[in-house]
């Protein structure tokens, strides 16, 4: 049989500031058979292969395992996989155990590598178990959600869960190797899909913040134009979007890789959060799993653009417009299973991490030029109050 010709990739550079600590990130359809290569050139150096512990969930195994699993070992790589549930819940220390004992009973070394197929989830596992074995070994991510493409497998942040809070022992850990592989993103559900997109949308709301600069956007070029053009047919321009995303989710993490910029300097790593401040709160109101995470930031970027035209930061058609590119692309109205009292909600706010004083409010808000924003901490609750009603009335 003929073999397939080669995806070509487009790739996206990781520069981060210190050492040299650069990675690439590999982006197209059919990238996973040239895993193996791309790991003997970007991990082992092309000199002698090393291990492999590859970590999926139990669904990225039914669908991508044999394939990769096929493909090491055609190039002659020793591969040990271990298999996780499927979810949130496998961010646990248990699961990191198993990660270790596999490492463990396998030899493993720190030159060898521990490998992420999969989501999120998996990757920050992974990743969190490849941070700490032998005080860290080689680590790459394989994204196989569009979340985890275009966010998660990209800045180092990697973590489990503990009791009942969300990443609460993580740190941050770079890979050597990003590999998505956009094919992947077909067997999606497409609840998980629109949920992916509400984060990549979120680039282009971020642009200005996320490339440093003060200067306005080109109307014309911008990554929120680039988005209004395609509409529904976003899917259609998958690989260039999420190379995009990476571009930019680069730029923030190469000037503030540990989110340690001045706390209102709205171009560090803060800046990811737009529309997080509400996206947490309901969330964590409608018990976490309810909606998805990406569910609850298209929520929370509308109430975002809302409360800016409260406070007078951006105009009402600004606002109108992101509505309008929510709304072709199946984001809004996004509906909640119960609408919670919205002074649960503030309730819920004044707790959310990036507070830095007890008791008030913080949000990442849009302002004028689109593209820019402003850290906030000083927000009336009368105007948070509005802008819940706003939406529960819209939906
Ligand atoms: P996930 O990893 O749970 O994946 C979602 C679901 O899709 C799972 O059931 C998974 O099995 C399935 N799946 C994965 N790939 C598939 C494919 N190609 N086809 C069909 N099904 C597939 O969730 P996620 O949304 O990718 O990630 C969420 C996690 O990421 C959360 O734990 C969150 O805390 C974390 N996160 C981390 C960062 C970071 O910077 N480290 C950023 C954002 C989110
Ligand atoms: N997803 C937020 C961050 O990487 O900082």
């Amino acid at each position: 049989m003929p073999t397939p010709p080669k995806a070509t990739p487009t790739v996206v550079s990781v520069s981060l500031a210190g050492y040299p600590r650069n990675y690439p990130i590999f982006i197209g359809a059919g990238l996973l058979a040239q895993l193996p290569d791309l790991l003997k050139t970007h991990v082992f150096n092309n000199t002698a292969v090393g291990k492999l512990v590859l970590v999926t969930d139990e669904t990225v195994a039914g669908l991508y395992l044999s394939t990769i699993e096929t493909a090491l070992k055609s190039a002659e790589i020793k591969v040990e996989t271990l298999i996780v549930p499927a979810g949130e819940m496998a961010k646990t220390a248990d699961q990191l155990t198993r990660i270790y004992e596999t490492c463990h009973a396998f030899g493993m070394t720190r030159r060898d590598a521990i490998v992420a197929l999969g989501g999120g989830v998996v990757g920050d596992l992974a990743g969190y178990a490849a941070a700490t074995y032998y005080r860290g070994c080689q680590f790459v991510q394989v994204p196989t959600t569009l979340l985890s493409q275009v966010d998660s497998s990209v800045g180092g942040k990697v973590a489990i869960n503990f009791k009942d809070v969300k990443n609460a022992i993580g740190t941050f850990y770079q890979p050597q190797l990003v590999v998505a592989d956009t094919a992947c993103i077909e067997t999606l559900p497409e609840r998980e899909r629109l949920a992916g997109l509400a984060e990549m949308i979120k680039y282009a709301l971020i642009e200005q913040a996320a490339v440093g600069s003060t200067a306005p956007l080109n109307p014309e070029t911008s990554f929120l134009a680039f988005y209004e053009q395609l509409g529904a047919n976003w899917m259609t321009q998958l690989p260039t979007l999420i190379a995009r995303c990476c571009q930019l989710k680069a730029a923030v993490v190469a000037r503030d890789e540990q989110e340690s910029a001045p706390a209102n300097d709205s171009t560090g790593r803060v800046c990811l959060n737009l529309g997080h401040t509400f996206a947490h709160a309901y969330e964590s109101a409608l018990g976490y799993g309810v909606l998805l995470h990406g569910e609850a930031v298209a929520i929370g970027m509308m109430q975002a653009f809302w409360l800016s035209e409260r406070l007078g930061l951006v105009e009402k058609s600004t606002s109108a417009r992101i509505q309008r590119l929510l709304e072709a692309v199946s984001l809004f109205p996004m509906a909640l299973p119960s609408i919670p009292n919205a002074m649960e909600l503030v309730a819920l706010m004044r707790k959310d991490k990036k507070v830095l004083k007890a008791d008030s409010l913080r949000f990442i808000l849009p302002q004028a030029p689109i593209g820019s924003l402003l850290v906030h901490d000083t927000v009336p609750v009368a105007d948070v109050l509005a802008v819940l009603d706003q939406y529960h009335q819209a939906i």
